[in-house]
C-alpha cells in the first residue's frame, strides 16, 4: 500500500520522506490555507522534494475553467496529480485532462456509483473520504470495501486513494480491504508506531541494561 501524505506542510512532508514514508502527497484548498503559503510556490517545493504523485486541487467550478486551471497546476512539475471535484464538470475535465495523459485524482468521492463514473471518466486515482462518512453516522470503510469490490469485478484500473483518513487504524483497515494509497495527515501516520507494550518493553530492557553496568560503545 502506498503512503501518500494529506498536507501542505513542507517540513512535515520532508521528516517523513526522510524515512521512506512518504509515496506522494495530496493537498486541497483548506490545507493550502492552512499552510499560509502560496499555492504555485508552495506546490512547486513539494515536487521537487517529493517524486511521486502530488495532487494540486483545481478551484473553478465549470469544466472549461478546470481544465484551464488543470494544465497550469500540471505545468508545475510532471509529477504534479492535478485533482478535481466529483461534479459533471468535474469529470468533463477529468475526461479532457486524462486524455491527454496527466495524472487526474477525482475527490469528494462518497458512495460506489460515483466511484464508478470517475473510472469511466479516465481517472488516475479516486478520492473517497471515510472520516466524513463516518462523522454523519455512515461507514467511510464499507465505502472503500464496495469500490475495491467493484474495480475489481471490472478489471478498473483507477486507483483506490482512501482520503479523510482520521485514525491509525483507518489505515489498517484500509490496508486489510486492500486500497491502494491512503493519504493521512502526519500526525496519523505518527501515531501508527504506537504501542504500550512497545513502551513498556523497552523500558525493561533499559533497567535491565543499566544493571548490568556494561557498555556497546
Ligand atoms: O484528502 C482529503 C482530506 O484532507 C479530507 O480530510 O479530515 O478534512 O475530512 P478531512
Amino acid at each position: 500500500m502506498k503512503f501518500f501524505v494529506d498536507t501542505a506542510d513542507v517540513p512535515a512532508i520532508a521528516e517523513l520522506h526522510a524515512l521512506g514514508m512518504v509515496d506522494g502527497v495530496t493537498t486541497n484548498p483548506s490545507l493550502i490555507l492552512k499552510s499560509g503559503r502560496d499555492i504555485l510556490e508552495v506546490t512547486r517545493e513539494i515536487c521537487a522534494l517529493v517524486p511521486g504523485p502530488v495532487s494540486a486541487e483545481v478551484v473553478a467550478t465549470e469544466a472549461d475553467a478546470m481544465i484551464a486551471e488543470g494544465r497550469k497546476l500540471a505545468a508545475i512539475a510532471e509529477n504534479i496529480t492535478v485533482k478535481v471535484p466529483l461534479t459533471w464538470d468535474g469529470l468533463k475535465a477529468c475526461k479532457v485532462l486524462s486524455g491527454e495523459g496527466r495524472m487526474v485524482n477525482v475527490t469528494l468521492c462518497f458512495s460506489a456509483n460515483q466511484a464508478i463514473l470517475a473510472a469511466k471518466a479516465g481517472a488516475t486515482f479516486i478520492s473517497p473520504f471515510v472520516g466524513r462518512l463516518d462523522d454523519i453516522n455512515m461507514d467511510g470503510m464499507e465505502l472503500i470495501s464496495d469500490i475495491r469490490t467493484i474495480y475489481d469485478n471490472y478489471g478498473y484500473s483507477t486507483q483506490i486513494l482512501a482520503a479523510s483518513i482520521r485514525t491509525a487504524n483507518h489505515i489498517t483497515q484500509c490496508a486489510l480491504i486492500g486500497a491502494d494509497v491512503v493519504t493521512a495527515p502526519p500526525a496519523v501516520i505518527k501515531a501508527m508506531i504506537s504501542h504500550p507494550l512497545t513502551d513498556k518493553g523497552l523500558e525493561q530492557f533499559m533497567k535491565d541494561w543499566a544493571k548490568t553496568g556494561q557498555k556497546i560503545l
